[in-house]
């Protein structure tokens, strides 16, 4: 999420109970949120300690772990290398993209509901840098939902969209090659969010979000911007596209990726006969076909009721390599029997899930070699799943479908308050606002929190804790920069017990009062960059602030 450690403070009902009911899903209930979880993350520089510590991401929400991609992404950002960027969906082919010079998006949004701070900053350079590796860049403004879901008033919005975007800008978005909007100006977008609005229900909305009958109409309608967000890029052509967010914001990505799909005019799958199979049966049947030299009369025609009268007689489904229920068994076995003498046969289907009469068509004379048509799919003999993939977005797109890649996300970590325990902006002493006096800066790293030892004898003896020292992780998620050396150097020094907090810290405030300097500086000029850019900066809208009461 864009706003990892801001304060909830204002959501319509109690304090913003949709974003924690997000919260607690990712947290499968068991601490109060997902913040506090990652506020007991053990840091280390070079990101080998979170795998364990967001294990509970990674097991129970299918979550990947971003090391695993890391090897395939080129020049890395530091916050890649150093584990700040833990987690990912799908993020592969946005690697393969970036590494190939292909076409790839990056789009994140900004609720303007308070100063944009440090860990804003994250995002704001996980933007920036994929679109210095060649992405199309995008950064929204999410005012509908600040204003939905936040109370946020129309003049509240202004002033602080202003601070969000000079901040990027002054960070290093091009905005000539990149696009800024909000949500409340772009037309286009909302036209998305009308039509992907039409393949969501309220049931999922309870389901996802823990929205109820006390709901705002206007916070549901914000959801399905973010879905339009998240998709926006794909609209002049689809591409691979990254979100860069805090995990919490996991729920949005994945509902947007089950959203892309249903727009989708066809579904491509593997099939082996004229029925359907579920997944689950389909891996059980591809196994089953693999080893028709087994069962079958003529093993390069094997028939369906061969395969089934040998998958019922197979007792061991073990070594067939697959790991299914005897449920998924018994009805394969049924379909199998059912097909009769039907030759079982690899192919590929075109599922007709949303598709014009006139593209169905389109399709079916487009596919090459052999193929067999269907009421509601055609499968195709010559063609493997990939090809078959591109064709089928070439006759969606030819007419006049959307043809979206499923949405990929990165999630970075949530920063630890000065203060210790989490971030939050109504706590003004445990985070650092980007607009910050330089010298009030300087006095809050000063003030900070440390994992330093009560003495500086013992300090010396058994090294501080940097791995719960909210002074590193301000060198390692910013004021390291780029330079891995010095921040593994901090790291080293200070377990090593040669690094004492007060001269550590006095060297982190010092780095934070020049990184608020030069920001706000460039800030400054890039003003009438921003004043020249085509977005609106002052809201013609008007309006109370909602409630559901
Ligand atoms: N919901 C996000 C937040 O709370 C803001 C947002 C809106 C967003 N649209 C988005 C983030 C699209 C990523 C992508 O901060
Ligand atoms: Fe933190 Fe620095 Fe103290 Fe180590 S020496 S505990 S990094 S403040």
């Amino acid at each position: 999420m864009t706003r990892d450690h801001d304060a909830r403070d204002s959501d319509d009902r109690a304090p913003d109970e949709s974003a924690r009911e997000d919260e607690k899903r990712l947290t499968d209930g068991g601490t109060d949120d997902a913040a506090a979880g990652a506020d007991d993350v053990a840091l280390d520089p070079w990101g080998s300690s979170a795998v364990s510590d967001y294990r509970k991401l990674f097991e129970e929400f299918g979550i990947g772990e971003f090391d695993d991609v890391l090897p395939e992404v080129p020049n890395p950002h530091y916050l890649m290398r150093r584990g700040v960027i833990f987690g990912h969906r799908d993020y592969e082919p946005v690697a393969r993209a970036l590494r190939e010079g292909e076409d790839a998006a990056v789009l994140s949004g900004f609720m303007p509901t308070g100063d944009p701070h440090i860990g804003h900053k994250l995002v704001f350079d996980e933007i920036i840098w994929h679109q210095q590796q060649g992405a199309d860049a995008y950064g929204l403004i999410a005012d509908l939902e600040a204003h939905a879901a936040r109370g946020m008033t129309w003049s509240e919005i202004d002033e602080h969209a202003r601070d969000y975007l000079l901040s990027l800008l002054a960070l290093g978005f091009d905005p000539e090659e990149g696009e800024l909007y909000r949500q409340s100006d772009n037309r286009e977008l909302q036209d998305l969010a009308f039509e992907l609005g039409s393949k969501a229900n309220f049931s999922e909305f309870q389901g996802i979000y823990g929205f109820d009958g006390e709901t705002n109409v206007s916070h549901m309608q914000s959801v399905v911007t973010q879905m339009a967000d998240i998709l926006y890029p794909q609209l002049e052509e689809p591409k691979p596209t990254v979100i860069p967010v805090g995990p919490d914001q996991d729920p949005h990505v994945r509902f947007a990726r089950d959203l892309a799909a249903r727009m989708r005019f066809f579904k491509v799958t593997e099939a082996y006969a004229s029925f359907e199979l579920t997944d689950a049966e389909r891996a059980l049947v591809a196994a089953v076909y693999d080893e028709r030299e087994q069962y079958a009369e003529e093993p390069d025609r094997p028939r369906c009721e061969e395969a089934g009268a040998w998958l019922a007689a197979h007792a061991d489904l073990d070594d067939l390599g697959v790991v299914v229920g005897d449920d998924v068994r018994e009805s394969a076995v049924e379909k199998l029997n059912n097909a009769g003498m039907e030759p079982l046969r690899p192919r590929v289907r075109f599922l007709d899930a949303n598709a014009t009469e006139a593209a169905f068509e389109g399709l079916i004379e487009a596919i090459d070699g052999e193929k067999r048509r269907y009421e509601e799919h055609v499968d195709a003999f010559d063609l493997d799943v990939a090809d078959a993939e591109e064709l089928a977005r070439e006759i969606e797109l030819d007419h006049g479908g959307y043809g979206f890649v499923p949405p990929s996300s990165i999630y970075h970590r949530f920063m630890t308050g000065l203060t210790g325990g989490k971030m939050s902006s109504s706590i003004p002493a445990s985070h650092i606002s980007l607009l910050d006096d330089p010298e009030e800066g300087y006095d809050k790293v000063k003030a900070a929190t440390t994992g330093g030892r009560e003495t500086a004898e013992k300090q010396r003896e058994l090294g501080g804790k940097a791995d719960e020292c909210p002074v590193y992780e301000l060198y390692a998620y910013l004021l390291a920069g780029d330079d891995d050396e010095f921040a593994k150097e901090v790291y080293d020094e200070c377990v090593g017990g040669e690094r004492l907090c007060g001269g550590c810290k006095e060297q982190a405030a010092e780095l934070m009062r020049e990184f608020l300097e030069d920001h706000q500086e460039k800030r400054e000029e890039v003003e009438d960059l921003l004043d020249d850019l085509d977005i609106s900066l002052t809201s013609s809208r008007r309006g109370v602030a909602p409630g559901d009461e």
